[in-house]
């Protein structure tokens, strides 16, 4: 735990002086102590006669009120880590089910090895292992039904307007608000475990997000849109385990089918002209999802059945 963080977190103004005297440093230390934070990627403000303040207020993950939500999982809520996948995927899977939130990554992940930015406390970064007891027949769909899970969650917290880009990807108002990413550690005929990773902005400002390359929205802007007030990060936490947790078994019951119709209740997609960049590159139009979660277009009078990969899916 950072206490400079924790005083900081209201958003007040705190001066130099009071932060030195309460954690018994000099002025200079607490100016040092301050720029190791906007190296974290928070917002601090600085200003002569004032001392510091966030930008925005701070609401910290509280694992009490986290492990309330699931009372017989591990959870567990870290500051700092490089990846909370990373870090799952090498855990033992008798710890399954658990799920791990981290306040801040280092070296967040998304597909194909491309960074995923990760602000202290602006968003939700978490991930869950997960043991499944027999391999489930539509493994390729999970990340399909575990978007269903995130748009719930979403709603829950009082957004209206939610829709899912096939394969991984959460959006509002035309833009990525989150992003799904699921890697297993290849164990020939070994029990079927997943780490299952979830970036979902929810107060990102823009500086935090330098460097993304596609248009995003945090939560808070949408539901700002719509009229309504900030997302509690630690509802929308409590809320999206629940989620998974209900999905995750249901999954391992019912397979994919009852997800099937719910995404496609999501779908951004859905009769609009795409282009599938991969190989080999088509334009066509989105026609869904078929039973085992691949897209469905229909480019030049035929239906194309595409599957996840080394494609991306675009608007045209
Ligand atoms: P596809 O996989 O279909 O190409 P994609 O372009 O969304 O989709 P992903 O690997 O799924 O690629 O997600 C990473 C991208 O998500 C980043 O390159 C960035 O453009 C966008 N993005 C949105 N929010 C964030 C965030 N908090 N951190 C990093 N990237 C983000
Ligand atoms: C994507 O859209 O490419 C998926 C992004 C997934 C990001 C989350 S943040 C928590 C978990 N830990 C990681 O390193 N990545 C996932």
């Amino acid at each position: 735990m950072n206490p400079l963080i924790d005083t900081l977190a209201d958003g007040a103004w705190h001066s130099g002086e009071a932060l030195a005297a309460a954690s018994g440093v000099t002025r200079a230390a607490v100016a040092k102590r301050v720029e190791k934070l906007r190296e974290l990627g928070l917002d601090v403000e600085a200003r002569q006669g004032l001392g510091y303040r966030l930008s925005r207020p701070l609401e910290r993950l509280r694992q009490p009120g986290l492990q309330a939500a699931l009372p017989g999982l591990r959870v567990s809520v870290v500051d700092s880590i490089d990846s909370t996948n990373k870090q799952l995927l090498e855990a033992p899977a008798s710890d399954d089910p658990q799920f791990l939130f981290a306040e801040f990554q280092t070296a967040g992940r998304g597909r194909r090895g491309r960074a995923w930015r990760s602000p202290f406390g602006a968003n939700l970064y978490v991930s869950l292992g997960w043991s499944f007891a027999a391999w489930p027949p539509q493994l390729t769909a999970l990340p399909l039904a575990v978007g269903v899970a995130c748009a719930r969650a979403v709603q829950a917290q009082g957004l209206s307007d939610v829709q899912l880009k096939w394969p991984n990807d959460l959006y509002a108002a035309g833009r990525k608000l989150g992003g799904i990413l699921i890697e297993h550690r290849g164990e020939a005929g070994g029990a079927c475990r997943v780490v299952i990773g979830i970036g979902l902005n929810v107060a990102m400002s823009g500086a935090q997000a330098d460097g993304i390359d596609q248009p995003w929205i945090a939560l808070d802007e949408a539901l700002a849109a719509q009229g309504g007030a900030s997302a509690s990060r630690n509802a929308l936490a409590a809320s999206l385990m629940r989620e998974l947790v209900d999905m995750l078994q249901g999954f391992e019951r019912e397979g994919f089918e009852p997800y099937r119709q719910a995404w496609l209740g999501y779908d951004l997609t859905r009769d609009r002209a795409v282009r599938l960049t991969g190989t080999p590159t088509f334009d066509g139009i989105a026609r869904g999802i078929d039973a085992g979660g691949a897209l469905v277009v229909e480019a030049e009078g035929e239906r194309r059945i595409v599957h996840s990969g080394d494609v991306s899916l675009r608007l045209s």
